[in-house]
């Protein structure tokens, strides 16, 4: 048989946890058509993996890519560190639908569009992700801080009953059109007066088709066990299934509180569908702000509007410098992002290692100086704490960006490296993967990313991006 690609020589991690074995891998037509020795097997192209690893390709949970897709398609950050999947649509924000006479308040504004670029439907947002594909494939969640700005007047406050009975069209809209899910953001200004029940009201149109919530919690420091109960029991009022985004135990007075989090929502994951993610770093990033509990620890600005030449620097350095305290100093530079060091090594371990967690960037793709997540996510995990750590096997590490991530999303046909499925498969070197990307230079391509495949085309090769947009707009599928 004569196939598109043959990847030879390879050692098969399949993305469900089950050990690595010796094979040749076959794709045709964007499918992968045969494992297994294939030396009697010729084809168009030929990748050796001379030993190296085969895997899925990589999904990230959790991202801000929204409109980078469109506006930077060839998707480097990503797709150089084995990602040939994104979630879209995270902590509330979302790129539709949007007023083209509208502002955007931070943070939705680092999902960053032109008025004139706006989608004003979820469906016209997908369309044009389909008329103008990324190197990646994309499943997009609508937001609901991005509704609430779109329909409210005024975000100090809860939604009243006719802006519900709006926002909740809207949700529906982009089910129709093929949202996997809504997200929130309750812990951000334009969310934090949203309550439970306006959540749940607004959230009705996902219960038929068990789609997902997934949220960036109102408090992930203080407040983080009630936080949880909240999320869990809006999962539970919408019977959908429940993502906890980028869990942490924000803040100094609560490092340690993983030991409480993790074993409730073990519990709860017993009666409900829970699932969450976590990026493998002590430091967040998000826009600037300017409350006590964010600016405690170390703040390095990413981005600034008002001061572009400060992205890099340390917000104490700056305050120094100009003479003011932190909060005012931080106050100037708005609008704009920072990355917080904010949690405790021992956490992130403990979080990374649970065996629900998924691997998700939380990147943000703005700025020249973003938090290295953007770029060492994925590499970070498999050097790093796999290897390097020894926080879990490597095949458990995969699985926690493949197999696992696509049942929890609903990403049929995603997400393990078996006959049938679609051909997102990376090379990469399990003795040299390790992120580059630091805070000090952040956007420096991974080592030891042999080759990805995004559906069947050669996407990138040792360190240089091959051109191919081959990217998809996924959607959910819900297992009976
Ligand atoms: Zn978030
Ligand atoms: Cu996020």
């Amino acid at each position: 048989m004569h196939m598109d690609l043959i990847i030879r020589n390879g050692t098969v991690i399949d993305g469900t946890k089950a050990p690595r074995y010796e094979a040749d891998v076959a794709v045709q037509d964007g499918r992968i058509v045969a494992i297994g020795d294939l030396s009697g097997h010729t084809a168009r192209q030929t990748i050796d993996a001379g030993g190296r690893i085969v895997a899925p390709g990589f999904i990230d949970s959790h991202t801000h890519d929204d409109t980078a897709v469109l506006s930077n398609p060839g998707m480097d950050f990503k797709v150089s560190q084995g990602v040939t999947t994104v979630v879209a649509g995270n902590c509330g924000i979302s790129a539709a639908p949007l007023r083209r006479d509208m502002d955007l308040p931070m943070p939705l504004a680092l999902v960053e569009t032109t008025p004139e670029a706006r989608f004003t439907t979820f469906a016209a947002y997908l369309a044009a992700m389909r008329a103008s594909p990324s190197s990646v494939n994309v499943a997009a969640m609508v937001g609901h801080s991005t509704l609430r700005a779109v329909v409210m007047p005024d975000l100090d406050r809860p939604a009243n009953a006719q802006e519900i009975a709006q926002m909740r069209e809207m949700v529906e809209e982009a089910m129709q059109a093929g949202a996997i899910g809504l997200s929130t953001g309750t812990f951000y200004p334009p969310a934090a007066a949203a309550t439970t029940e306006e959540i749940i009201e607004v959230g009705r149109p996902l219960t038929a088709r068990k789609a997902l919530y997934v949220t960036h919690m109102r408090d992930e420091g203080a407040r983080v066990m009630e936080s949880l109960e909240e999320t869990f029991r809006i999962g539970r009022e919408l019977d959908v299934p429940v993502v906890v985004s980028h869990h942490k135990a924000q803040g100094q007075p609560n490092f340690g509180r993983s030991k409480e989090t993790l074993p409730l929502i073990r519990e709860t994951m017993k009666h409900q569908c829970v699932s969450l993610d976590c990026y493998p770093y002590t430091a967040g990033s998000t826009m600037i702000r300017t409350d006590r509990g964010m600016l405690d620890g170390r703040v390095l600005i990413a981005s600034s509007e008002p001061h572009p030449g400060m992205a890099g620097r340390d917000l104490d350095d700056i305050a120094k410098e100009w003479g003011v305290a932190k909060d005012e100093a931080a106050r100037r530079l708005q609008p704009g992002s920072a990355i917080y060091f904010m949690m405790d090594e021992s956490d992130v371990q403990r979080i990374l290692a649970f065996d629900e967690t998924m691997i998700g960037s939380d990147g943000i793709p703005v700025g020249e100086k973003p938090h290295p997540r953007l770029w060492g996510t994925f590499p970070r995990v498999l050097g790093h704490y796999s290897r390097d750590v020894g926080l879990f096997p490597l095949e458990t590490a995969v699985w926690k960006m493949t197999g696992l991530t696509a049942r929890n999303f609903g990403l049929a046909g995603r997400g393990t490296l078996k006959v049938g499925q679609a051909a997102d498969i990376v090379v990469f070197d399990a003795a040299t993967v390790r992120d580059a990307a630091s805070y000090t230079h952040p956007t420096l391509p991974a080592e030891g990313i042999h080759a990805v495949i995004v559906n069947g085309a050669l996407t990138w090769s040792d360190g240089v991006h091959q051109g191919a947009r081959n990217g998809q707009v996924l959607t959910r599928s819900v297992p009976n």
